[in-house]
Parts: structure tokens; sequence; C-alpha cells
């Protein structure tokens, strides 16, 4: 692909990305509010634009199998952990902006099991078998995950057990 069109696309896939959360994150505040046709219409064009976004990875040849997908995630968990949030953190904390330090504070204690239980992931990929995960919870609050059993409240956050999601 010639490199104007790639920058491009990947811009494009990027803002695809953040307004398909956006209309999520809006759809669950129109939901608060009781206004269940708008949280509708929310999550219907956040879909249409997840298909935009995926459009856009498959068109930069970002998709590859399962062992490959999941070395880019190790990678991403991986750089989050290691220098993105450190880095933003240390302006955060420079800045005194509480609630960003501790959005990243939740962010990265997550990430970090993210990074492991892909790693476990892609072990299995590489043996040529599915990972062998029982029920995994996330916390609602922070993002904190756990597989088995949630706990009866966050290690990170504090909530309690019964705000899990399950997946
Ligand atoms: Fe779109
Ligand atoms: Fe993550
Ligand atoms: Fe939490």
């Amino acid at each position: 692909m010639k490199k104007m069109t790639e920058e491009f696309l990947r811009v494009s896939y990027a803002g695809e990305s953040q307004a398909h959360m956006k209309y999520l994150i809006f759809a669950a505040r129109a939901e608060q509010e009781g206004k269940l046709n708008l949280a509708r219409l929310f999550k219907a064009i956040a879909y249409a634009e997840q298909v935009h976004a995926t459009n856009h990875f498959k068109a930069l040849g970002d998709l590859g199998d399962s062992i490959e997908n999941l070395e880019s995630a190790i990678d991403g968990e991986n750089f989050e952990v290691e220098e993105m949030y450190p880095a933003y953190d240390v302006v955060a904390k420079l800045q005194g902006e509480k609630a960003a330090i501790r959005s990243i504070h939740y962010a990265i204690e997550a990430e970090k099991i993210h990074a492991a239980m892909y790693s476990e992931a892609r072990q299995a990929a590489k043996e040529g078998r599915d990972v062998d995960y029982d029920n995994i919870y996330i916390c609602p609050v922070c993002g904190y995950t756990v597989e088995g059993r949630a706990p009866d409240t966050c290690p990170v956050c504090n909530a309690v057990k019964d705000k899990f999601v399950q997946f």
C-alpha cells in the first residue's frame, strides 16, 4: 500500500474505533437516563463504526491468524505496562491530575494481567489448541481481570463481587 493511503487509513481506523467506543459509552448513559431508543440508536451506530474500523484494519493487512494476533495483543499490552502508562503516570502526577492518576492506575494493573493471559493463550495456540480458560470476570469499575471466580472485593478498586461481569 502507498504510504499516504496507509497513513490515512490508520487515522481512519483510529477515528472509527474511538467513535465505536464513544457511542457505547453514550448508550450506557442513555440507558441510565431511561432513554432506551436512544441507547439502541447509539449501539446500532457503534456497530456500524465497528464495521468501518474492521474494514480499515483488514485493508491495512493488520489481521493475522490467532498466533499473530496474540503476538500483536501481547506487544500492545506490554507497551502500555512498560512504557506508555508509566510515562503518562509521571506527567499526571507532576500536574496533580487525580482523575487521570486513578484511571491510569486502574488500566496498568489490568494490562499486566491481560499480557499474562494472552501469553498463556499464545502458548496454547502454538501447541495447536485453544486456551483452557474457565469463566473470566471483569471489574466494571477498574477493569481488573480474573479467571475462575470473582473475588469478594476487587483487589484494585474494592468493587464488590456481584458487580463483576462474567465472560
Ligand atoms: Fe464510520
Ligand atoms: Fe488490556
Ligand atoms: Fe476493580
